[in-house]
């Protein structure tokens, strides 16, 4: 599979065309930011362990019977995907009052929530993200009905395999994004799963172990982020070598 043409990027990753009109390829960047690029820094090896942890999580929900955009990794920071075409509506999960929710509700962070919470946000940086529902999705055609019953079923079903798969690893899911696209008539999990993109906590400490950490300038990121994937991997000492 050859990387042809650079594509285009986001915040934290770049696509490029490959030879496959129906594949790209996905390569993740240090780069982090927070508050829509208001927060910008490099944090070295954020890609690689976002790359490795985005797989892991993909092919887990593969196994469980999610169509998901992942088709292999590449190398330490590329993976191939299915070239979606982006639904622009950002579908977030939710366990435990966090972030946005706490603010917006007044509901203190860790309060645990009686019911999982769905929320839609229109994907448009400029605009900050703003929280949608169906009637905006459907008056502004971003996605049709039966596409939307088939991402919240998703998103729920992925959030029922992932709490109990990290409680085992000690990790506490909070919250998290989602992405879908279409590919071939089918609605299919795009973007990336990792602590950019998630709310992880230590079980046992309560601890953040994700952007949180970056975004409350907490320090310790990527060896929260390392941590995770320790744990996930299941193997003994630090999963990515550090590069000094
Ligand atoms: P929030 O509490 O800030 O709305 O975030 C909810 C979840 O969505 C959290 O796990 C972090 C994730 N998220 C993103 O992936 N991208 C974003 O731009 C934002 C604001 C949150
Ligand atoms: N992803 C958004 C940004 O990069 C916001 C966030 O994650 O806090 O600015």
């Amino acid at each position: 599979m050859n990387k042809g043409e650079f594509l285009y990027e986001d915040k934290a990753k770049k696509i490029f065309y490959t030879d496959d009109p129906l594949l790209v390829l996905v390569e993740f960047k240090d780069d982090a930011t927070a508050f829509d690029g208001v927060k910008k820094d490099r944090l070295e090896d954020k890609g690689i362990l976002n790359n490795r942890l985005s797989a892991l999580f993909f092919k887990l929900l593969e196994d469980n019977g999610i169509k998901t955009h992942y088709q292999k990794t590449v190398s330490e920071r590329e993976m191939l995907v299915k070239a979606l075409d982006i639904i622009p509506v950002e579908v977030i999960v939710r366990n435990i009052a966090a972030g946005s929710l706490s603010k917006r509700l007044g509901i203190p962070e860790k309060t645990e929530l009686k019911k999982t919470v769905l929320e839609f946000s229109l994907k448009d940086d400029e605009l900050h993200d703003p929280m949608i529902n169906h009637y905006h999705i459907y008056a502004l055609e971003l996605a049709r009905p039966e596409e939307m019953a088939e991402m919240e079923k998703t998103a729920l079903r992925v959030n029922d395999i992932l709490v109990p798969y990290l409680k085992e690893r000690n990790i506490i899911l909070v919250d998290f994004k989602l992405e879908f696209g279409r590919h071939q008539g089918e609605i299919v999990l795009g973007d990336e799963i990792s602590p950019d993109t998630c709310r992880f906590w230590d079980s046992s400490s309560g601890e953040k172990m994700d952007k949180d950490r970056f975004r409350a300038d907490m320090g310790g990121v990527i060896d929260a982020y390392r941590e995770v994937l320790r744990r996930l991997e299941g193997g003994e000492g630090p999963a990515v070598e550090g590069k000094s």
